[in-house]
C-alpha cells in the first residue's frame, strides 16, 4: 500500500485546493495602463519592457511554484496564495506590474478535479478514444470545449495534452496518451492545443520525454538511442508544437540516458529550444526538479512544487554567478512572452458557468467517433431492437456508470463516484488514484432506452454461473469488461482483471450472441476472442459514454474509429514481455526530508533505487515492432470495422517535395459510413527502418455505393530518417513504396517511387 501511495504521491499535489479563490483573477487591469499594455508591440518586446522593471525577487517568484509548503501545512490565510484556485498549480503574478497570476489545471480529458472546488467540468472520453477518431477537426473541437471550461473555471493555463509513445502498454497512463504513432499523436494534440490557445490560455505538452512507464517514474532511467527518440518520442512533440505553438513543455520525472529530463541539456536546449525553435517555457513536472544550477543551465525555466530548487536556491545561484543573469532573464522572458503571446495578459479569464450542454455534446461525439468495432461475426451488430425480446447486461458496473482513468487527470464525477469507494477510503483524496471512478452515464439505461419492448436484465458478473444462466435465458448477452488504469500505478498485466475472462467464457458458452464491450485505457488480451460474436472497444467512455455505446450497439451510429495502438495476442510478443519493475526500496533510498514535509511523505518520494528501462526496441515502437518481428497480432494498429464495407482502388503516387498520394475509396455496403484511409511508407532497405511507417491519412464520409477520390499529401520530412552522424534529418536515396489501405496490416494498394 505504501508503495502505491508513493507512486501516486507527486500528483496528490493536484488535489490541494484553496476554497476562498476570488471570482475574478488578476490579469492586466483594463483601467491601468502600462507601457507594455500596447498590443501592437511584439510579445518579445513587451516581455523585455517588463523585465527591465523587475527586481531579482520578482524574477525568482515567477520561476517557482510555491505550493509545496502549503500542501504540507494548511491552506494559507493571507498573502498571494489566497488567490490560488489550486495552490499546487499556481505562480503568483506581480500586481504592481500587471503580471497575472498563473492558475494551472490538468486538462487531458477535461478540467480535472473541479469537484474538489465544488465546480463541474465535462468528463471527456480518454485520450486513447480521442486518438481512435483519427480526426484533427474533432480534436480542435475538443480543444475548444476544454479551453472554454478552463477559462470558465478561472484558470489561464492548461496542463495537457499528453503524447508519450506507448513503449510499455502496461503504463498506467496509457489512457492519457494519444497512441503509439508520433504523426497521429502529434497531429491530434497539435489541433487540440491550437484551439485552446485561440481562446487565450497557455497550453502545455507533456511529459517531455521518454516517460513511458509510471512505476518508479522518479528513479527510472530511460535508455534510448538519439535516432529512436528523434523519430518517435520527440517527433510527436515536434509535430504538436509546430501545429499548436504551445506555450509550455512539461519535462518529465525520469532520466533520459542517465540525465534527468528536467536537467537534460540535449532534450531541453539542443532539441526543444534550438532544433524545434521553441520560444515558450519549460515547466517541471510536480516534484520533477532534481537540481538548481544544472536544471537552470540545461533549459528548465519554471519549477513546480515537490522539490525546492528554484526558490531561494536559484536566487543564491544567480547572486553567486553560478547561474548567469542572462539565463535568468531568458527564463523570465520566456514566461512573460508566453503570457503576452497567449493573450492571458490582455484577456484574462472571468469565472462563469461552464457550457454543460456543449460539453455533453462534445463528450458524446468524441466517444461515438472513438469507439472501435473489433469483431462482428455474422452481422451480430447492430442489434435489431424490434426483434430482440430479452437482453442480458452483465458486469462492469454497467448498472451504475462507466469507468474512468485515475490520477491528476481525473475529471470529478458529477454527483460523485457511481461506484462509491469503501467507507474507509471515502474521504481519502488518494482514492482518485487507487480506486476506479465511475461516471454516472449508465450503460444499462442506455440499452433499455434503445429496446423499450425487450426485457433487459442486469447481472453484476461476480458469479459466472449466475451470469451464464441469465445469458442462456436471453436473446442477447452484452458483457461489459473493465480494466482500470491510473497515474502512479502501472498494470501488472494487460489481461482483464478480476476473473473477467472466465466470466466472458462462461457467458459466451451459454449464449452464442454474446457481445463484449471493453472499457479500458489501452490494449487488453482476449483469450475468448473466438467464442464471442462481437467486440466493441469503448475505452474510458466519458460522461456520455452510455449514450454513445448504445448508439453504436443499436446502429444509430455506424462505428468508424480505428485503433491508435496495437492489440497484441500475448504479452510474450511485447518488446518487453515482462514489465520493468523498480527494484525494492530500502532505507537508503529515502530522499532527505523536504521543506515542510513530515517524514512519511518525504519517505514516499524515495521509492526505489535507480533502475534502467532499456528501450532497445528503438525505432520499432508499437506496430513497427510487430511488423519488423513478423509477429501476428490480435488487432493491428489502424484497424476498425464498420457496419458497411469499403473498397480501395486507383492508386496514383506523384513524387515531389510533397508527394501526392491519390486513390479512390468506395462504400460497397448498404449504410453510410466514414472510412479512415491510411497511407504508409516503406523506406529503402539502406535506411534501416521498420517495414512501414504511417505518413498520412484522411477520413472520408461515404453514402452507400458512393466513391470518392482523395489525395493525401506526404511531405518530404515524413519520409526522412534521423542521421546520428550528422545530427540531422536526411532523405535516403532509393526506392520508396507508398501503401494505402484500411489498417497497418490491410494495405491493398501500393506504388513505388524513387527519390
Ligand atoms: C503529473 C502531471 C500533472 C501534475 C500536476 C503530476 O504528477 O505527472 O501530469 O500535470 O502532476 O497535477
Amino acid at each position: 500500500m505504501i508503495k502505491r501511495l508513493a507512486l501516486a504521491f507527486a500528483s496528490l499535489t493536484a488535489l490541494l485546493v484553496v476554497s476562498n479563490a476570488p471570482a475574478q483573477f488578476p490579469g492586466m487591469s483594463s483601467s491601468k495602463h502600462y507601457a507594455w499594455s500596447d498590443k501592437s508591440l511584439s510579445p518579445d518586446a513587451r516581455a523585455d519592457m517588463v523585465i527591465k522593471e523587475m527586481t531579482l525577487d520578482e524574477k525568482i517568484q515567477l520561476l517557482h511554484g510555491p505550493g509545496w509548503g502549503v500542501l504540507m501545512s494548511s491552506a494559507p490565510e493571507s498573502g498571494p496564495l489566497t488567490r490560488a484556485i489550486s495552490v499546487l498549480g499556481f505562480i503568483p503574478g506581480i500586481p504592481r506590474l500587471g503580471v497575472p497570476d498563473l492558475q494551472m489545471t490538468d486538462s487531458n480529458q477535461g478540467v480535472s478535479m473541479a469537484g474538489t472546488k465544488g465546480r463541474y467540468a465535462t468528463a471527456l472520453p480518454s485520450d486513447e478514444a480521442m486518438a481512435a477518431a483519427w480526426d484533427p477537426a474533432l480534436s480542435y473541437e475538443i480543444g475548444t470545449m476544454i479551453g472554454h471550461e478552463v477559462r470558465a473555471l478561472g484558470f489561464n493555463m492548461s496542463l495537457g495534452s499528453g503524447i508519450n509513445m506507448i513503449r510499455e502498454p502496461r503504463n498506467g497512463r496509457t489512457f492519457e496518451y494519444k497512441g503509439e504513432d508520433p504523426l497521429l499523436a502529434g497531429t491530434l494534440a497539435g489541433q487540440e492545443l491550437k484551439a485552446e490557445k485561440a481562446l487565450h490560455i497557455i497550453t502545455d505538452l507533456k511529459h517531455y520525454a521518454v516517460n513511458d512507464q509510471d512505476a518508479g517514474r522518479i528513479v527510472v532511467n530511460s535508455i534510448i538511442s538519439k535516432r529512436a527518440m528523434q523519430e518517435s518520442d520527440l517527433l510527436a512533440f515536434q509535430i504538436a508544437l509546430r501545429d499548436s505553438d504551445a506555450g509550455a513543455f512539461m519535462c518529465s520525472y525520469n532520466r533520459i540516458n542517465g540525465i534527468y529530463a528536467c536537467e537534460n541539456p540535449y532534450t531541453l536546449t539542443d532539441v526543444l529550444k534550438k532544433q524545434f525553435g521553441f520560444r515558450g517555457f519549460v515547466v517541471s513536472d510536480w516534484g520533477g526538479t532534481q537540481s538548481t544550477v544544472a536544471a537552470a543551465k540545461a533549459g528548465l525555466d519554471m519549477e513546480m512544487p515537490g522539490n525546492d530548487s528554484f526558490g531561494a536556491p536559484l536566487k543564491k545561484a544567480v547572486e553567486s554567478g553560478e547561474v548567469p543573469m542572462d539565463r535568468l532573464n531568458d527564463m523570465v522572458h520566456r514566461i512573460l512572452r508566453t503570457e503576452f503571446d497567449s493573450g492571458i495578459f490582455d484577456d484574462p479569464p472571468q469565472q462563469d458557468a461552464p457550457d454543460v450542454l456543449k460539453g455533453l455534446e462534445v463528450a458524446q461525439k468524441t466517444e461515438e467517433h472513438g469507439i472501435v468495432l473489433l469483431k462482428n461475426s455474422a452481422g451480430q451488430l447492430p442489434l435489431n431492437a424490434g426483434a430482440i425480446k430479452s437482453i442480458a447486461v452483465i458486469g462492469g458496473h454497467a448498472d451504475a456508470g462507466v469507468i474512468s482513468g485515475g490520477g491528476s487527470s481525473q475529471v470529478s464525477p458529477a454527483g460523485g463516484n457511481a461506484v462509491p469507494p469503501p467507507p474507509e477510503m471515502a474521504r481519502n483524496p488518494l482514492a482518485f488514484f487507487l480506486l476506479p471512478v465511475y461516471h454516472r452515464s449508465v450503460p444499462l439505461k442506455g440499452i433499455e432506452a434503445k429496446a423499450p419492448h425487450a426485457a433487459v436484465k442486469f447481472d453484476p458478473g461476480t458469479d459466472p454461473a449466475a451470469a451464464a444462466a441469465l445469458a442462456k435465458s436471453s436473446d442477447v448477452a452484452i458483457v461489459f469488461a473493465v480494466q482500470h488504469e491510473s497515474e502512479g500505478m502501472d498494470l501488472k498485466t494487460i489481461a482483464l482483471p478480476d476473473k473477467q475472462d472466465a466470466l466472458i467464457e462462461a457467458v459466451a458458452a451459454a449464449n452464442p450472441h454474446t457481445i463484449v464491450v471493453v472499457e479500458s485505457g489501452g490494449a487488453v488480451l482476449m483469450p475468448w476472442i473466438d467464442k464471442v460474436a462481437a467486440i466493441v472497444e469503448a475505452w474510458f467512455p466519458g460522461i456520455r459514454g452510455s449514450e454513445a455505446i448504445a448508439n453504436v450497439l443499436f446502429g444509430q451510429v455506424n462505428p468508424s474509429g480505428k485503433l491508435p495502438i496495437t492489440f497484441p495476442k500475448s504479452e510474450a510478443d511485447l518488446p518487453h514481455p515482462t514489465h520493468i519493475d523498480p527494484p525494492k526500496a530500502d532505507a537508503t533510498h529515502v530522499v532527505p526530508k523536504l521543506p515542510g514535509a513530515p517524514g512519511p511523505v518525504g519517505m514516499m518520494m524515495g521509492i526505489a533505487p535507480p533502475f534502467d528501462a532499456n528501450y532497445d526496441e528503438g525505432l520499432k515502437v508499437g506496430y513497427k515492432w510487430y511488423d519488423a518481428e513478423k509477429k501476428p497480432v490480435l488487432f493491428p494498429f489502424g484497424y476498425g470495422l464498420s457496419y458497411t464495407t469499403y473498397a480501395y482502388s486507383g492508386l496514383k503516387v506523384t513524387p515531389g517535395d510533397s508527394t501526392e498520394v491519390s486513390f479512390t475509396v468506395k462504400n460497397t455496403g448498404k449504410r453510410a459510413g466514414s472510412e479512415i484511409a491510411q497511407v504508409y511508407a516503406s523506406l529503402p532497405d539502406s535506411a534501416g527502418e521498420p517495414p512501414n511507417r504511417l505518413v498520412g491519412w484522411t477520413k472520408i464520409d461515404l453514402a452507400p455505393g458512393e466513391s470518392k477520390q482523395v489525395t493525401v499529401p506526404v511531405t518530404r520530412e515524413r519520409l526522412q530518417i534521423f542521421d546520428e552522424a550528422s545530427d540531422s534529418w536526411k532523405l535516403v536515396s532509393g526506392q520508396y513504396t507508398l501503401r494505402v489501405g484500411a489498417s497497418s496490416r490491410d494495405l491493398p494498394l501500393h506504388q513505388s517511387v524513387s527519390f
